[in-house]
């Protein structure tokens, strides 16, 4: 289980290559390629892909899910609607499966996501609360789902998406009954529930500098002044090609190290209109290998996760109308061009 196919095709062409060069072929069998999370731990990083749970009866997917990545992050498993489907009804099924699954490979996991507007469940969503009553209700939830895991997540989504495009406050049920303080408050909770685990903020359209990301810039300087735990800053990095690179992702990158912080890209894909073609390939390989390299250049990025890691489980052609292909390995589970760029940038 070891050897995935991927890690077998390429000792395969490397074999050619030494054939072809006269080199003896022995030394090829004997050395596998490393892989993204060997190449990244020489940096001191992690490489990680999302996964999902019907996915996992896919025995070649697994493979490669399970050798490549030492950093798995649930794509749906661990969210609201999952976890606590009835009030005060826990069902965390879905996420131990994962986590299990992290830890027979060896892996670490990030946990997403504890407070988000989005998949939240009915009983949450259809009825009015009270500020005193939503409050308890979060608590009980955070601190439920975290002491759960406790030990076992290396760093939680504690708040996801919680800023307009910008700057303004999302104005989630969570914003609109409790105030601006719920994102301390989930803070607080999580890490009273597990005081080792990393506590992040984690949002879409931050990668460069501008105004969403200047709200996280300003939030976490208020929060680290009032002395609430948060550890790191996550960085979804959903591109589009259409709307071009972020070439401020280093330095946004930076200016978060310089306020104490650790971050990490956390949801990466970089999406186009389909079909894909060679050109596009090409710059998607491209942005692939800049977003690596501004990480690792960058002290405190910790490390990278792909939204998984094949166009066959991209959740990208389900929710924007005409793109795809926004993965590194094909529906085929084969590797395109912005896996070689990857391993490029990580060598
Ligand atoms: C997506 C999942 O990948 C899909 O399977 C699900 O239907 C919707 O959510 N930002 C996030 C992730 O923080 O939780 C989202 O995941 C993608 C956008």
């Amino acid at each position: 289980m070891r050897k995935t196919t991927t890690r077998l095709r390429l000792a395969g062409a490397l074999a050619a290559l030494l054939l072809s060069a006269g080199a003896p072929v022995a030394q090829a069998d004997e050395q596998e390629p490393p892989t993204l999370a060997e190449l990244a731990q020489r940096h001191g990083r992690y490489f990680g892909s999302a996964t999902d749970n019907p996915e996992l009866t896919d025995e070649p997917y697994k493979a490669v899910l399970g050798t490549e990545f030492d950093m798995i992050t649930p794509g749906n498993g661990m969210k609201w609607y999952a976890t606590e489907p009835q009030q005060g009804v826990f069902d965390f099924s879905k996420g131990d499966e994962i986590v299990n699954l992290a830890r027979a490979n060896h892996q670490r996991v990030r946990g997403h996501t504890l407070v988000w507007h989005s998949q939240l469940p009915g009983w949450l969503t259809s009825r009015a609360w009270t500020a005193d009553e939503l409050r308890a209700v979060l608590k009980k939830h955070i601190q439920t789902e975290v002491r759960h895991y406790k030990g076992r997540i290396y760093a939680w989504d504690v708040v996801n998406e919680a800023f307009n495009e910008d700057g303004t406050y999302r104005e989630t049920i969570f914003y609109k009954t409790l105030g601006p303080g719920y994102i301390a408050d989930a803070l607080r909770w999580a890490h009273q529930a597990d005081p080792k685990a990393a506590l992040y903020l984690n949002d879409y359209n931050v990668e460069g500098i501008g105004p969403k990301s200047d709200a996280y810039h300003q939030l976490v300087k208020e929060l680290k002044a009032q002395g609430v735990p948060i550890d790191g800053f996550g960085l979804q990095a959903h591109l589009a090609l259409q709307y071009g690179y972020p070439s401020t992702l280093e330095d946004n990158l930076r200016r978060f190290s310089r306020l104490g912080l650790d971050t990490a890209l956390t949801e990466v894909d970089v999406r186009m209109y389909v079909p894909a073609d060679e050109a596009k390939l090409a710059m998607q390989a491209q942005w692939y290998r800049d977003m690596t390299e501004a990480c690792l250049a960058v002290r405190r990025c910790v490390g990278i996760t792909l939204w998984d890691y094949t166009d066959k489980y991209s959740w990208i052609p389900a929710f924007f109308e005409g793109e795809g292909a926004a993965l590194p390995w094909d529906e085929q589970l084969e590797p395109k061009p912005a896996y070689f760029a990857i391993r490029e940038a990580l060598k």
